[in-house]
């Protein structure tokens, strides 16, 4: 059946024209179905949407090294403050001598104004660190947390003095405790009288109570929303970031490693793309970089999927050949791809091994995945793809190479790449779609007809931009789901799987929807967000064989999309169901091939349902969310349930109980 009258057919039955008697729904247990990747189900990070500096990474102040093209983007000065050059770091070499005044009523101050605010919470500590110089005499400073209230004053939350005693550069630190919770806080930093002239270089302000508490950390609440997926892959940098706007702006993973203050900055080119979204102070610190990427894979236990710039600049934007990197001159590229598996996976006597080991990670990281190119298409990527791929395998030829079908699900450039990616034997093939409620109703069958011979999939960016509204509204989340049953049902073949993008700052955005949103203290788990967490946390350990009419339930005619797993790590079988039309359906559920003698009686009901409409926001964050139920079953074998309208269930049950 063609899309179109799959479609006719599929709104005559919401209309409600078919008969409501039950469905018989047949689970086939007895057969081992296809183990499912420990990869599924992953996440997909892209510092889009202020997701690293501004988000997940937890910096407060912005330009903290004086490096963005207006040297003094973020700060206010007061009184006499210098730029100058050839500061103790090498790649960040800006950095500030804070000048007496003169006079005894002018100080000499900088201010930051955060990303989108310095926040700050009552009685929570927050780390304020910066690197210093007294330039003749000892000097010192006060750091303050302020409040620029609505009344037209400046209240102080916070602070404390740090004495600079050496003519040497040295690191500083101190705790600040504020008094009162600040949404569009800043931060101060005064030169204190008698004044005395001072050096100053990469001022920072972080939580203390950072995730696992690192100093150099990342957001608590947004990397526990992360960890909370269990996620089995996560990929990073990102997409069009790994490519640029053009090359010099590509993400080039080894200026993000080492010492923090040395890492060089880099142009977001999220700050232009959008002009009804226009950020030009979006940079890249590089503070969350390869290295904390790697640790936060390991602390969730997913495995790290890094993306490599191809020697493409973002296709998008630059067409003449002359924007890429000549065919014959690749060889930087290549060796940033055998070089970052030294760095994960190298031994502390190589040179990039040391350098993990230097950060703080003498062990392997455990890379076992690369991906070359975002989503890349034309002959362009095929010649270039193909350098790496012979270079990989010879060195590294257990690393599974993850190549592109470029930015549409179909058509001829995408037949041609998946062709591409066969003859060159590229271990899984990256698939992308954005795209409308239509192509979510209709795709759940899409990995059904898919060749098994050939590279795995990875869909590895794809979100349901809904009728227009391209917001996180609940059927958005829904008809996710619905396909969803298609990657579950074909895990011989889909590998992994990841929504994008991630993170969004509600101040900040270019790009929605997006999995998890937040300002500078809160953040909100969209119904997105819990469509992947419930995969995930059902996610078994082999398929099950599950039918309607001896069919796959992939919504044809019915609305109804199902799929079934088993976890063999506890002997339970889970169902999951999508009801995307507006009335219930009653379900039978013939299921053959229980364990004898250890019937369960009752069966698990996670239910996520709501207003199509209904959004999660930080005020209501909790409007979406699952519930979950025990259902008592006379017969796991065989049971009845309805599931309701606009609604994705899980039922599990135990064949252990
Ligand atoms: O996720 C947002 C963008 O969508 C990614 O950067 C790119 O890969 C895709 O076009």
């Amino acid at each position: 059946m063609n899309i179109t009258t799959r479609l006719l057919a599929t709104a005559v039955a919401f209309t409600g024209l078919y008969a409501t008697a039950a469905t018989t729904v047949e689970i086939d247990l007895s057969k081992k179905g296809a183990p499912i990747a420990p990869t599924m189900y992953g996440l997909f990070f892209e510092d889009i949407n202020y997701a690293a500096d501004g988000g997940l990474y937890a910096e407060k102040v912005k330009n903290r090294s004086f490096e963005f093209p207006e040297a003094f983007t973020g700060w206010t000065t007061a009184g006499n403050v210098e730029l100058l050059d050839g500061g103790p770091f090498e790649r960040n070499p800006h950095y500030v001598r804070l000048k007496p005044t003169g006079h005894p009523h002018k100080h000499t101050a900088l201010e930051n104004e955060g990303f989108f605010g310095v926040s700050f919470e009552k009685d929570a500590e927050y780390r304020f660190s910066v690197w210093a110089r007294a330039v003749d005499s000892p000097a010192k400073i006060r750091v303050e947390l302020t409040d620029p209230a609505s009344d037209g004053e400046t209240h102080v939350m916070a602070q404390q003095e740090i004495a600079v005693t050496s003519g040497e550069w040295k690191k500083y630190t101190t705790v600040l405790t504020p008094s009162e919770t600040v949404v569009k806080g800043k931060l101060r930093v005064f030169l204190c009288r008698p004044e005395s002239e001072v050096d100053l270089e990469h001022i920072s302000l972080m939580p203390v109570d950072t995730w696992k508490g690192r100093e150099n950390g990342l957001r608590a609440d947004l990397a526990e929303a992360l960890a909370e997926t269990h996620p089995g892959v996560f990929r990073f940098p990102g997409g069009c970031i790994v490519e640029g706007t053009d090359l010099n702006t590509r993400y080039q993973w080894k200026n993000t490693v080492g010492p923090v203050e040395n890492r060089p900055l880099n142009e977001n080119r999220w700050h232009y793309t959008f002009t009804h979204r226009f950020y030009p102070d979006y940079y890249q610190s590089g503070g969350l970089g390869f290295f904390e990427f790697f640790q936060l894979c390991e602390d969730m236990g997913a495995a790290p999927l890094p993306v490599l710039s191809v020697g493409l600049a973002c296709q998008y934007q630059n067409d003449a050949d002359s924007c890429h990197v000549p065919v014959d001159s690749l060889g930087e590229y290549i060796a940033d791809a055998l070089d970052l598996i030294e760095f994960a996976n190298g031994d502390t006597t190589t040179t990039w091994g040391k350098v993990r080991a230097d950060m703080g990670h003498p062990a392997p990281f455990g890379l076992q995945y690369i991906g070359i190119g975002n989503e890349q298409w034309g002959d362009e990527f095929i010649v270039r793809l193909e350098q790496f791929v012979k270079a990989i395998r010879k060195q590294y030829p257990d690393i599974k190479i993850v190549g592109s079908s470029g930015p549409y699900p179909d058509g001829k450039d995408f037949d041609m790449l998946w062709g591409e990616m066969t003859r060159l034997g590229a271990d899984l093939v990256d698939e992308h779609f954005y795209r409308p409620e239509s192509w979510f109703l209709s795709s759940a069958d899409r990995y059904d007809s898919y060749s098994r011979k050939g590279p795995k999939v990875f869909a590895g960016e794809y979100a349901c931009h809904g009728n227009g509204k391209k917001r996180n509204h609940f059927n958005a989340a829904l008809l996710e789901a619905a396909f969803m049953t298609g990657l579950e049902r074909n895990a011989d073949i889909v590998e992994m799987a990841t929504y994008a993008p991630l993170f969004a700052h509600v101040e900040g955005w270019q790009w929605r929807p997006d999995m998890i949103w937040y300002d500078n203290l809160r953040s909100v788990k969209t119904s997105s967000y819990h469509v992947q967490k419930l995969y995930s946390d059902n996610k078994g350990t082999h398929t099950a064989r599950l039918t309607v009419d001896g069919k796959p339930a992939t919504g044809e005619g019915n609305g109804l999309y199902m799929s079934a797993v088993k976890d063999e790590t506890d002997g339970s079988y889970i169902v999951k169901a999508v009801n995307v039309t507006d009335s219930s359906i009653a379900i039978d559920m013939k299921v053959k091939g229980l364990k004898k003698g250890k019937m369960p009686d009752t069966v698990t009901v996670t239910t996520l349902h709501a207003d199509t409409d209904a959004e999660n926001t930080l005020d209501r964050p909790d409007t979406v969310s699952p519930t979950v139920k025990r259902l008592a079953v006379d017969n796991a074998a065989d049971w009845t349930t309805e599931l309701p309208a606009k609604t994705f269930a899980i039922y599990r049950f135990s064949n252990n109980q």
